[in-house]
C-alpha cells in the first residue's frame, strides 16, 4: 500500500508538473492520505482482539465503496476511452459497480452482525433464493442494455440492485457461518479491486485484486470443508436453506447449577481434565487464571489438555493466541480432531465461555441450523462444567442441549472471576 500511495502521488506530480493546479492537487492528496492513514493507525492500535473481525469487515466495505466510486467516475468521464473500446468500458463500469456495491453493503451487514449491533440469526425472507437469482439475472440484463444504451439511470438501477443484493446475501447467512462470510467478503473485495483496476487501466491493481480474490475464495472453500458446509450455499447467501432458524432460546429441560468450591473438589479428585475455551474466555480475559489453574492441577498430578475448535472465538487462531499470551505450553494445546476421541475417557471437561463449538445439536439434530458442523464432543466425558453468565445462546443463536444433560453443571458468572474462585478453593 505504501508503494502504491507513493506511486500515485509521484505520477500525479509528473502529470501536472508546472500547471497552476499542481500544488493544490498534490496538497489535497497528501492531506487526504494523512487523514486516512491517521484514522487507520488509530483504529488498528485501539481495537480489541475480539473486535478484529468486525474491523476487517468494515475495511472490506471501503474497498467495495472505492470500486463503486471508481465505476461511477468511469461512467461520468469516458472521454479518454477510444471509440472501439467504449462498449467494453461500459461493461467494465457495470461489473465494477455491481461487485463493489455487493461488497459494500455485504461487509456493512457483516460488521453489524459481528459487532452484535444486529442479530446474528439468518434473515429468512420468503422466496429468498428466487430474490438472489432474480437480482443476478436482472444484473446481466441491465448490463447488456447499458452496453447498447448507456443511460445513467440504468447505472443508478444496478447500483441500488447490488446494494440490496449485498445486504440480503449476508443478512441471510446464520451466525455460525460468519467466519466463512468474512473470508468470502475478503474475496469479493479483491474482485472489486480487480474490476477497478480494469477501469483505471492499472495492471498492479488487477493483479493484486485477483490475488486477494482467488486466495479469499480458496480460503472460504477450505473453511467450508472444515465446517462441513456447502460452499455454493454459503456464497449464495444460504442458498437451499429454506428452514427458519430454530427456536433457539427455548429451554429444553432442567439445568444443574454448581459452585466454585464443588468444582475445585471435583477437579482435585480427577485424573484427566480437558479445557475447551471459547469466545467467553476472550471476553472475560480469563486466559491468565486458566493458565494458573492448569499449572496447579498439573502440579497435583492431573493430566490437563486443551481442546481447540477451529472457529472458537471470533477469528482463526483466537484461542491459541490467548493461551500463548498466558504462557500455556503448546504441547498440551490440541486441535479438535486430535482430542475429540479422548472425551469419553476424560473425567472433567471445563467449557470456558464456549457454546456453539460444543453444541451436541450440531452432531445429533439434523434439523438444527448448525447441523453437520463438527463440534467438540464434550458431553461424552464423565462431567462437564459450563462457565457462562446466563442461559443465553451462542453466536449462532441456537439453543445448546448440552446445558440440560445429566452430566453437565452450570457455573454461572464471569469466567475470570469463577476460575479465580476455583483457584482459591483449591
Ligand atoms: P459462542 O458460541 O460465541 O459463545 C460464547 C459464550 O461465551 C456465550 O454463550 C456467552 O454466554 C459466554 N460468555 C460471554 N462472555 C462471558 C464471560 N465474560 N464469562 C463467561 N462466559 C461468557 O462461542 P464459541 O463456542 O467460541 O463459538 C464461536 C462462534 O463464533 C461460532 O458460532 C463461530 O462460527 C462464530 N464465529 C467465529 C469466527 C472465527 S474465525 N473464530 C468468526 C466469526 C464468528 P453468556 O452471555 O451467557 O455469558
Amino acid at each position: 500500500m505504501a508503494i502504491a500511495l507513493v506511486a500515485t502521488i509521484a505520477s500525479l506530480a509528473l502529470e501536472t508538473w508546472g500547471s497552476p493546479q499542481s500544488t493544490l492537487a498534490l496538497s489535497l492528496l497528501v492531506v487526504v492520505i494523512l487523514i486516512g492513514a491517521g484514522i487507520g493507525l488509530w483504529r488498528a492500535r485501539v481495537v480489541e482482539m475480539t473486535g478484529m473481525p468486525e474491523l476487517i469487515a468494515l475495511l472490506h466495505s471501503f474497498v467495495g465503496l472505492a470500486a463503486v466510486l471508481v465505476g461511477w467516475n468511469g461512467a461520468l468521464d469516458s472521454s479518454h476511452v477510444p471509440d472501439n473500446f467504449v462498449d467494453i468500458h461500459h461493461g467494465e463500469v457495470f461489473i465494477g459497480v455491481f461487485i463493489g456495491a455487493v461488497t459494500f453493503t455485504g461487509s456493512i451487514v457483516a460488521y453489524l452482525k459481528l459487532s452484535a449491533r444486529i442479530s446474528s440469526r439468518p434473515l429468512m425472507l420468503p422466496g429468498k433464493n428466487f430474490l438472489n437469482v432474480g437480482a443476478l439475472v436482472a444484473f446481466v440484463g441491465l448490463t447488456a442494455w447499458y452496453v447498447v444504451v448507456p443511460d445513467i439511470w440504468l447505472l443508478v438501477a444496478v447500483t441500488v440492485l447490488a446494494l440490496l443484493l449485498g445486504w440480503h446475501l449476508v443478512a441471510s447467512i446464520g451466525g455460525g457461518d460468519m467466519p466463512v462470510v468474512v473470508s468470502m467478503l475478503n474475496s469479493y473485495s479483491g474482485w472489486a479491486a480487480a474490476a477497478a483496476g480494469f477501469l483505471l487501466n492499472n495492471n498492479l491493481l488487477i493483479v493484486t485484486g485477483a490475488l486477494v480474490g482467488s486466495s479469499g475464495a480458496y480460503l472460504s472453500y477450505i473453511m467450508c470443508r472444515a465446517m462441513n458446509r456447502s460452499f455454493i450455499s454459503v456464497i449464495a447467501g444460504g442458498f437451499g436453506i429454506e428452514k427458519p432458524a430454530s427456536s433457539d432460546d427455548e429451554e429444553v429441560g432442567e439445568i444443574q447449577e454448581i459452585d466454585a468450591a464443588s468444582v475445585a473438589e471435583m477437579l482435585s479428585s480427577a485424573n484427566s481434565v480437558i479445557i475447551t475455551p471459547g469466545y467467553g474466555m476472550a471476553v472475560a480475559q480469563a486466559q491468565y487464571p486458566v493458565a494458573e489453574l492448569t499449572q496447579q492441577l498439573i502440579a497435583k498430578g492431573v493430566t490437563v489438555r486443551f481442546g481447540i475448535h477451529p472457529v472458537a472465538g471470533r477469528l482463526p487462531g483466537h484461542m491459541n493466541v490467548l493461551l500463548a499470551e498466558a504462557k500455556v505450553p503448546y504441547d498440551i494445546v490440541l486441535e479438535m480432531d486430535e482430542v475429540n476421541d479422548d472425551f469419553s475417557s476424560t473425567d472433567v471437561v471445563l467449557v470456558v465461555g464456549a457454546n456453539d463449538t460444543c453444541n451436541p445439536a450440531a452432531a445429533e439434530d439434523p434439523g438444527s441450523p448448525i447441523a453437520g458442523m463438527p463440534v467438540l464432543h464434550v458431553w461424552e466425558s464423565s462431567k462437564v462444567i459450563v462457565f457462562k453468565r446466563s442461559m443465553s445462546s451462542g453466536y449462532a443463536g441456537v439453543q445448546n442441549p448440552l446445558f440440560f444433560r445429566e452430566n453437565a453443571f452450570m457455573l454461572f458468572g464471569d469466567a475470570k472471576e469463577r476460575v479465580e474462585d476455583i483457584i482459591k478453593a483449591l
